[in-house]
């Protein structure tokens, strides 16, 4: 699946961006909200996701890069987040804040920024819907992938399988027409998407071709 990242999008005409994510062939919409203590940089809050959600009829699949998440997860909630994506390094008591993601109903998701290891997540592995490995460091859309970070991709993909734990593994940054392949071989099952797919010439074939390279990657 193909999750494209609004980080990249026109921050001027977002709602128009948000709607077209279906229609260029996404599968979830991205929103990645930082908060400039956690990241070095500042997005957007639950209001703009609460306006964002009329334009779209697809997953929103939210990342929060930001510390005490516990503070704001009733707010992306309500805001009409499907999947609220905390990360392991913004909070101490992580294992209840994805409690409290699951008591609004809503998926939770765990992200790792590249310098922790995949094992640190063990005791939260079978409580998540999602596990997010950052490819890049947080922050910014439009860097190169940090290949190290894929061998974390295959550790959770074995855990998984060997544990048989219900978690989708998804990998976000620097992910392109080149960089793709790599991941989805990794055994990535969702790319996150920013800057390869809003600053294409031609945004709905950039997913096609994503969506090629990962069914390549997957036939061989
Ligand atoms: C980075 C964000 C990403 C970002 C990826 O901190 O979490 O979602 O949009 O951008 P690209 O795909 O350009 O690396
Ligand atoms: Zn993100």
């Amino acid at each position: 699946m193909i999750a494209p990242s609004l980080l990249s999008a026109d921050f001027g005409s977002l709602g128009e961006a948000a709607g077209q994510i279906e229609v260029i062939g996404g599968d979830w919409v991205h929103l990645d909200i930082m908060d400039g203590s956690f990241v070095p940089n500042i997005t957007f809050g639950s209001r703009m996701v609460s306006c964002l959600r009329e334009q779209s009829r697809l997953p929103f699949d939210v990342h929060l890069m930001i510390v005490h998440p516990e503070l704001f997860v009733e707010d992306f909630a309500r805001a009409g987040a499907d999947i609220i994506t905390i990360h392991l390094e913004s909070t101490v008591h992580v294992h209840r804040v994805l409690m409290q993601i699951k008591e609004t109903g809503k998926q939770a998701g765990i992200s790792i920024v590249p310098s922790t290891p995949a094992e640190a997540l063990s005791e939260l592995l079978p409580e998540v819907d999602l596990v997010l490995v950052m490819t890049v460091n947080p922050g910014y859309g439009g860097q190169d992938l940090i290949d190290r970070t894929l061998q974390k991709v295959r550790t959770l993909k074995k855990i998984k399988s060997d544990k048989e734990y219900s978690y989708l593994v998804e990998v976000d940054g620097g992910i392109n027409r080149y960089s793709c392949r790599r991941a989805i071989e990794a055994g990535a099952e969702v790319l996150v998407a920013g800057s390869a797919i809003f600053n294409a010439e031609d945004p709905a074939k950039e997913i096609q071709i994503l969506k090629q390279g990962a069914s390549s990657a997957v036939e061989r």
